[in-house]
């Protein structure tokens, strides 16, 4: 991965408006969201303005273990809807992360919670890099994604250290391939 790319609040904004359109389009009524924090958090606060569902959370965290000539990723629970609550099921249910990246974190979550009574479920990311995965979306799945980029590193406005810099390095966006 060579290449960075930064993106500006109101560039989520509206990706996540377009995003908010397709789901909408799909033709299934989720009844709420589940998001995947960190990442998640903030894309699906920014989706609940468009869809009006609900939000419950999850966190996880992602560890890349580089042991002599073997890598091993591990994700673990930081927390998690456990028992997950009754007003979830047999519902509509979205789960929301930033970016669908190697789709380790996707694949850990969406097998996790396809344990659930759930009616359906459907994963909607803000970023969709193309790339090979190392993970699988379980079938079954509809998902969603509102912007597609290469294998560059994405730079969240929400980690930003100065947010000024921050826009001023979004304004100068390379051509995307
Ligand atoms: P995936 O299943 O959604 O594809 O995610 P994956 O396990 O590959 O991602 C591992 C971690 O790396 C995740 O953070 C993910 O958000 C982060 N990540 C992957 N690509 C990018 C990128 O281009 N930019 C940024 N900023 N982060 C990226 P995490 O462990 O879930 O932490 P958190 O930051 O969401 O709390
Ligand atoms: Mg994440």
């Amino acid at each position: 991965m060579s290449e960075k790319i930064w993106y500006t609040y109101d560039e989520i904004h509206q990706a996540i408006r377009q995003l908010a359109q397709k789901i909408q389009a799909s033709g299934t009524r989720y009844d709420a969201m589940i998001a995947i924090g960190g990442g998640g958090f903030i894309p699906a606060r920014i989706l609940r303005s468009f869809l009006n569902i609900p939000i419950y959370a999850i966190t996880t965290a992602y560890y890349c273990n580089d042991q002599g000539h073997t890598t091993r990723d591990s994700v673990q629970k930081v927390q998690w809807l456990d028992p997950m609550p009754e007003s979830l099921k047999g519902k509509h249910v979205l789960v929301v992360d930033e970016v669908d990246d190697s789709r380790v974190t996707l694949q850990f979550c969406l097998e996790q919670l396809q344990q659930e009574d759930f009616a359906s479920m459907g994963v909607a990311v803000l970023h969709e890099k193309i790339k090979a995965k190392k993970g699988i979306l379980p079938p079954d799945i509809a998902y969603f994604s509102g912007l597609v980029t290469p294998d560059w590193w994405i730079n969240y406005p929400w980690d930003a250290d100065d947010i000024t810099e921050h826009n001023a390095l979004a304004a100068q966006k390379p051509q995307l391939p």
